[in-house]
């Protein structure tokens, strides 16, 4: 069949090209968009006069009506169209006749693509940011839970300082909440209309893009018709904005991970988030976990592939920019399907302190605890951290913790301790201790608790 574009060549195209060239199989998604801003243009034309008042409402109810088939599946896509645009405008024209042709009247389908794409994706950017709430909603309430649990905290994932399964979560809680802002950030510079930018250079028709803006709830239009029709940073914003998050699900993972293991077993997943072997009896996998892990590569290929196809081309469309669609929606889908699965795992894995509390009994986590003794009875703090690491030698020696030592042991190193330091070094009081603003103790967690909360409200 002879393409909508024929004329300056016969419009027959070979079969293999336009399967290479048609991008409906996925822009297809952008349908609702696509109507939409089809609309708030006839609506345009008509108001500003280029087309009558009477045209612009039977493209309208023609519109409404294809949106109506689509989402009732009563009318299917036609996959043998170009892309989404061409569609759309193919139905109208067969139901309306002629008066679907005027419908791209000063409208180029490099303007109606930006304008989709945006709106497409400042919805998903909602979708997302809902999502990531779900996650923190369920850290939050295990913080709750746990916000007493002591557990070691690492550093080189060697045994360092006492602090709490709560505060731990509530760490990713913070870094979940500046993904949501950062994800807000990019919907603003996001929500800014292209539409009526044209092919590239505007249009010598009488539009009113402001109008058409806000029609289609942008907060402002673009203002220089080149840039409209020919960036796509928004998408690369959020494929990088999306890849930060991804990196945190991916650590936060990693974590469940090892504490799933046998080697840690801080926690037990539920059964319904793991899997077992097809040859081992014994074994349950967190692979919901190890996928999101896995899927975060994916999501900064997207990134990479986004980056790589806009950083040779020269204003204003090519074609090359036909791939930013499948990037940034793999992008947006992997993130949400992750979102979507770690909310109920995070909700439903079961803590056991008791094993926490046994692995911070083990790796002098408390040696830090002993030399701030020393120091608040006046010894330098470097002298006061050679004393402390001279007494966990000696524990290391003969198999004990600092708990263990008699205090006439202790005074051969220092004369300064005194039967007190027991309870300096017992790790509630080394967690109770730690009040400082954003610090371990229970008193700490609970106001950060109380902050992201607010936040998510
Ligand atoms: N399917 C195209 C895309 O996704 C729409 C814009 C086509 N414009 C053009 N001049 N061929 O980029």
């Amino acid at each position: 069949m002879s393409k909508m574009w024929a004329g300056r060549t016969s419009g027959i195209t070979d079969s293999i090209a336009d399967d290479f060239n048609s991008s409906i199989r996925f822009d297809c998604k952008m349908y609702r968009q696509d109507i939409r801003g089809s609309m708030a243009h006839a609506l345009m034309l008509g108001a500003q006069g280029i087309i009558t008042k009477d045209e612009a409402d039977t493209l309208i109810a023609g519109l409404e009506g294809i949106l109506n088939d689509l989402d009732s599946g009563a009318l299917e896509f036609d996959m043998s169209c170009e892309d989404i645009h061409m569609f759309v405008e193919q139905v109208l024209t067969e139901r309306l006749g002629d008066v679907g042709k005027k419908l791209h009247t000063a409208r180029s389908r490099n303007d109606q693509v930006a304008v989709d794409l945006r709106m497409y994706l400042r919805d998903e950017v909602d979708e997302i940011s809902g999502l990531i709430r779900d996650v923190i909603a369920a850290l939050v309430s295990q913080a709750e839970k746990y916000k007493s649990a002591i557990m070691p905290g690492y550093t080189h994932l060697q045994r360092a300082q006492p602090i709490t399964f709560g505060h731990h979560l509530m760490a990713y809680a913070m870094m979940l909440l500046r993904d949501i802002d950062r994800l807000s950030d990019c919907r603003r510079r996001m929500n800014v209309s292209p539409i009526g930018c044209c092919a590239l250079a505007g249009t010598t028709y009488n539009t009113d893009r402001r109008l058409e803006a806000r029609e289609l709830a942008f907060d402002d239009i673009m203002l220089n018709s080149l840039d409209g029709v020919s960036d796509r940073d928004y998408c690369i914003e959020l494929a990088s904005a999306l890849s930060t998050l991804m990196m945190h699900l991916s650590r936060m993972s990693e974590e469940i991970i090892l504490w799933a293991s046998w080697e840690f077993k801080f926690v037990e997943l539920s059964d319904a988030y793991t899997t077992g072997s097809s040859i081992m009896p014994q074994k349950k996998n967190p692979d919901m976990a190890e996928l999101i892990r896995g899927k975060t590569g994916r999501v900064y290929g997207d990134l990479m592939a986004l980056l790589t196809v806009l950083k040779g081309i020269p204003l204003a469309y090519n074609k090359d920019m036909q791939e930013d669609k499948e990037s940034i929606f793999d992008a947006v889908e992997t993130a949400g399907m992750c979102l979507k699965v770690l909310a109920p795992m995070l909700e439903t894995m079961k803590p056991i302190p008791e094993n926490m509390k046994r692995a911070a009994q083990k790796g002098f986590i408390n040696a830090t605890d002993l030399a701030d003794y020393l120091v608040k009875k006046n010894l330098p703090f470097r002298s006061a951290y050679k004393i402390s690491g001279q007494l966990v030698a000696k524990c290391i020696a003969e198999g004990k913790v600092l708990e263990e030592l008699t205090i006439s042991e202790y005074k051969e190193f220092s004369e300064l301790f005194e039967e007190d330091l027991y309870n300096e070094i017992s790790l509630e009081t080394c967690v109770e201790k730690r009040i400082s603003e954003g610090g371990t103790s229970v008193k700490s967690v609970e106001a950060q608790i109380e902050y992201v909360k607010s936040k998510i409200k």
